[in-house]
């Protein structure tokens, strides 16, 4: 294939990012990861799958960072995860080391790519990551409100028995806490779910999505989600190779939309052959409005404490 995407990490999001992209059979995929033989046999082991699940991907497992070279987009899923009792903002310094030295090697290996932020905690790291790169804003942007997002659809079809796919739904704000669910940007086939769920039940499900990843963390014990999270980043590759133009919430660069400078946090964007194309200002309510700013207002001072 012409197309190459370098998934960064093989642990559980890395691995199952390799997985979805490979069955998606739109590019070779090369995963890298510091420990040795992780990737290869990872890679191996995806590529043997390969004949019957009727992909012809290539894909490649290397400890070194210099084979991510020519990729058309770079996923980063490298950081530790979180574990119960910990936010993600626990993991900051930490991965942010981590984010450095990665994004060093991509700027130097891969300078014209498209970076997919999924390391933890999100937004700042891919505020980071940006900085590191000095890419454009609109070729470094993270993958956090598909996901959201998916989760909120999630618990609506539950909630009414329909169809997963029928549901649309709109998470902004960062990847923590702090996040925004819209149930008013929500619908069933076009249909608000204010019309069909009554509001004590709206509050409860909003509420499981903004703590949607601690409860699987807290599940798991060991680690944090990747089926879904993998599945959100494949989402907004496709988007970006095929020049879809898909409307979704990612975390973009700020530059005064919705009264926000200077941050990346998620908002809608339309994701296309250019990365992040447009950022779409939605008409919201006061509160929703400062609960987005409150968002971005956490997330600054913990920029503060990486120096920015
Ligand atoms: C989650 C982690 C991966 O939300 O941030 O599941």
């Amino acid at each position: 294939m012409n197309k190459k995407i370098a998934v960064i990490g093989a642990g559980h999001v890395g691995a199952t990012t390799a997985m979805y992209l490979a069955e998606a059979n739109f590019a070779d995929i090369v995963l890298v990861d510091i420990v040795e033989g992780v990737p290869q046999g990872k890679a191996l082991d995806l590529t043997e799958a390969g004949p019957v699940r009727g992909y012809n991907a290539k894909v490649v497992g290397s400890n070194k960072f210099s084979d991510i070279k020519g990729a058309d987009i770079v996923i980063m899923t490298a950081g530790l995860p979180r574990k119960p009792g910990m936010s993600r903002e626990d993991l900051l310094t930490k991965n942010a080391e981590i984010v450095a030295s990665v994004g060093k090697n991509i700027k130097k290996y891969a300078p014209k790519s498209f970076v997919i932020m999924v390391s933890n905690p999100l937004d700042l790291m891919t505020y980071h990551m940006q900085k590191i790169t000095g890419f454009p804003h609109n070729r470094v942007f993270g993958q956090a409100g598909v996901l959201d997002s998916t989760r909120l659809r999630s618990f609506v079809a539950m909630e009414l028995n329909v169809a997963m796919t029928d549901v649309q739904a709109m998470v902004l704000g960062g990847h923590g806490d702090t996040m925004v669910p819209l149930p008013r940007y929500t619908t069933v086939a076009g249909v608000p779910i204010g019309e069909l769920i009554p509001k004590d039940r709206i509050k409860a499900i909003s509420k499981r999505t903004a703590g949607g990843g601690g409860e699987i963390v807290k599940l798991l014990k060991t680690g944090s989600a990747f089926y879904a999270p993998a599945a959100a980043s494949t989402d907004m590759c496709r988007s970006v190779f095929n020049d879809e133009k898909k409307v979704l919430p990612a975390s973009a660069y700020l530059t005064g939309q919705y009264g926000i400078k200077d941050i990346y946090i998620g908002v809608p964007v339309i994701l296309g052959a250019k990365g992040v194309e447009k950022i779409i200002e939605l008409k919201l309510t006061k509160s929703e409005k400062t609960a987005l700013q409150n968002s971005a207002n956490t997330y600054k001072k913990h920029l503060k404490v990486l120096g920015y």
